[in-house]
């Protein structure tokens, strides 16, 4: 296992697909490296290509503000990052050998990080690491437990910009990790 800066060195000078060749920016990953909460999504898209940050453009701006207005904030609370690094063109879905050539460094960036609570954001995300008969509309909302991790996915912010009808959902699953995260491991302030 590398350390941070040693893992990042290997991602920004990562050529192991084709992705590598054609990136602004590799995104590595943003947020509080010991959060308990980890949030995985598919792979950069243009606004994160360009600033080399993790779901900063709309989509990840809903997230973000979704996120906050239930009182989990990217610097305390949580780490944010993707399954590539590098964003494909056009914002097509990462291919196989792109997401294998790029899981070690997430596996190697969850080891870092332990998080408690692992959040796979949208299908690609969810068939990657919680396995392929994983049906996102079925499935999100779910919890299973695997390896000392709390897993679950719920809809990708683009998909919830693109369609309103899952909004509700959504959030209602946000409010599921936020309430997950507080009953195991939020240190409460007790007066005695
Ligand atoms: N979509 C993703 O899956 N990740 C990002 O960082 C941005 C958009």
């Amino acid at each position: 296992m590398l350390k941070w800066r040693e893992l990042y060195e290997e991602c920004v000078n990562c050529h192991k697909c084709g992705l590598g060749d054609n990136r602004t920016n590799m995104v590595f990953g943003d947020g509080n490296p010991r959060g308990k909460i980890m949030f995985i999504g598919e792979a950069p898209g243009a606004d994160e290509d360009k600033t080399g940050l993790p779901f900063v453009g709309r989509a990840g701006q809903l997230l973000t503000k979704a996120l906050e207005s239930i009182g989990l904030y990217r610097k305390d609370d949580y780490y944010i990052c993707n399954i590539c690094k590098c964003r494909p063109e056009n914002n097509r879905t990462p291919y196989g050998h792109e997401e294998e050539a790029c899981i070690p460094y997430l596996r190697n960036q969850v080891a870092l990080v332990r998080p408690k609570i692992i959040v796979c954001l949208g299908a690609t995300a969810m068939n990657c690491i919680l396995g392929k008969d994983w049906r996102i509309t079925r499935d999100r909302g779910k919890w299973v437990e695997r390896k000392g991790f709390y897993m679950t996915a719920t809809f990708h912010p683009s998909a919830v910009l693109r369609d309103e009808n899952k909004k509700a959902v959504f959030w209602e699953d946000l409010k599921n990790i936020k309430a997950k995260y507080e009953e195991n491991f939020q240190v409460k302030n007790v007066d005695s």
